[in-house]
């Protein structure tokens, strides 16, 4: 099947000059969860209309394997399929749509919102979902029971503003039908724009087969027009990854106050505590003790046992088992061996200005509070630093030194 992502609006009432779907959720852009789940049902090469800063939409599109084609101007949701058109590789079959601002709708929705689009034979199927506040959405208008019609917001006369099932912006659209339809849609409503909405009047109209499954739930339906969107969808999101681990066995003390990304990996029996950011790519092993307040950075791997404290920041580093940090860290780019201690107020130094150097710590390392490591160093098992150190490149340490000063020198078993 083939599918067409709507990408090019600009987002006004972001009220921002990043295109609406580049936003990041999590460091990931709003567009990359979209193209994500389509993957996962198997649309692999869906065609993204870019319009707004095409550009630099379609840079980011390189990464998934879509194709951008071009919406010159943005003349609303039916125009932007239309500039779709010539790319489609067979001019029948069916089509999903799927707008770039919705990035909540779950995988398994969408296999039942195909299976059901299958069944009924619909010519076009709509994803429609109960709102609470309905309020900025296309109303489901229903007659006797049958779908008739969507009504957008600016155009919905007051009896039609509280209905609460409402477009979630994802079709099912027969493909011969959809373009003949889209030839029809007219630019008469509030704003001036080509609706892809429309057709689905226009298709009842004529006899065809029009269905609105509401499969999503609201949560969802959720899509994002403005920045208050985007913080929704964040926190669901943050969530979802939650409830995941949960169930997994990592605890946490206050997941409202916890910031966990996507694909972030927690052993059983792991503790987080409040106020932790933990960012994509990140690997905790079991039995840890995270926060609170720490900020773990992406690819840092983290070992069974673990303790990262109170404003503790790691960031591309791997920590053996059973390390402690902690109070008052950065860890960066360092690699640190099983048991190590890491003193309370421990930087790794690790940019020069140009370039980020490593931090190699060996095992069952003592250092010393407030140690400074200005990378690229390397600390030998079982050695230890003298607090206020401040270990530069040059000097040589051995397994089992005990280095203080500034810069930091092994110093002899007597003056210990
Ligand atoms: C649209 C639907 C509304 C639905 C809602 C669900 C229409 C007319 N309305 O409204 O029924 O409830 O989505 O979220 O379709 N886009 C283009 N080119 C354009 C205009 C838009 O590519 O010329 C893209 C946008 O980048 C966006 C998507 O289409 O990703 C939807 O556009 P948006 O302006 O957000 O529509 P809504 O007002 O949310
Ligand atoms: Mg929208």
């Amino acid at each position: 099947m083939e599918a067409i992502v709507l990408a090019a609006g600009k987002g006004t009432r972001m009220c921002s000059e990043l295109p609406k779907v580049l936003h990041p959720v999590f460091g990931k852009p709003v567009l990359g969860y979209v193209l994500e789940t389509l993957a996962g049902a198997g649309m692999k090469n869906p065609f993204v209309v870019v319009g707004y800063k095409a550009e630099e939409v379609r840079s980011f599109l390189k990464v998934y394997g879509a194709t951008a084609v071009l919406q010159r101007e943005q003349k609303g949701t039916g125009h932007a399929v239309m500039a779709a058109g010539p790319a489609l590789k067979n001019r029948q079959g069916p089509v999903l749509i799927w707008p770039g601002d919705m990035p909540l709708v779950k995988p398994e929705t969408l296999e039942k919102f195909l299976a059901e689009h299958k069944k009924s034979r619909a010519h076009v199927s709509v994803l429609s979902c109960f709102q609470e506040d309905p309020s900025g959405y296309g109303r489901i208008m229903r007659e006797e029971g049958h779908f008739a019609a969507i009504r957008e917001e600016l155009d919905a006369t007051p009896e039609e503003h509280v209905i609460r099932e409402v477009n979630t912006g994802i079709y099912l659209f027969d493909k011969k039908v959809l373009f003949e339809a889209l030839e029809r849609v007219g630019r008469d409503n509030q704003k001036g724009e080509y609706y892809l909405t429309d057709t689905v009047e226009i298709l009842r109209r004529e006899g065809y087969c029009v269905e609105a499954f509401s499969l999503a739930s609201a949560e969802e339906g959720q899509g994002i027009n403005s920045q208050k969107d985007l913080a929704t969808v964040t926190k669901k999101i943050n969530e979802r990854e939650i409830t995941k681990h949960q169930e997994e066995g990592v605890t946490f003390m206050a997941p409202e106050q916890t910031f966990i990304a996507p694909d972030v990996k927690i052993g059983k029996g792991t503790t987080i505590y409040p106020w932790c950011f933990i960012e994509s790519g990140v690997e905790i092993g079991r039995e840890c003790a995270i926060g609170p307040f720490a900020k773990i950075r992406h690819d840092t791997v983290i070992g069974d046992g673990a303790v990262i404290g109170s404003f503790v920041e790691v960031n591309r580093s791997h920590l053996g088992k059973k390390v402690l940090a902690k109070h008052l860290t950065y860890l960066g780019d360092a690699v640190i061996g099983d048991g190590t201690n890491i003193g309370a107020g421990t930087v790794t130094a690790n940019f020069d200005g140009k370039r980020k150097h490593q931090t190699l710590i060996g095992k069952n390392v003592m250092i010393g509070s407030n140690t400074v490591f200005v990378a690229p160093v390397r600390i030998p098992d079982g050695a230890r630093t003298g607090a206020g150190s401040v270990v530069i490149p040059k000097i040589k340490i051995k397994k089992g030194d005990v280095v203080v000063g500034v810069p930091a020198r092994p110093i002899s078993k007597k003056k210990r």
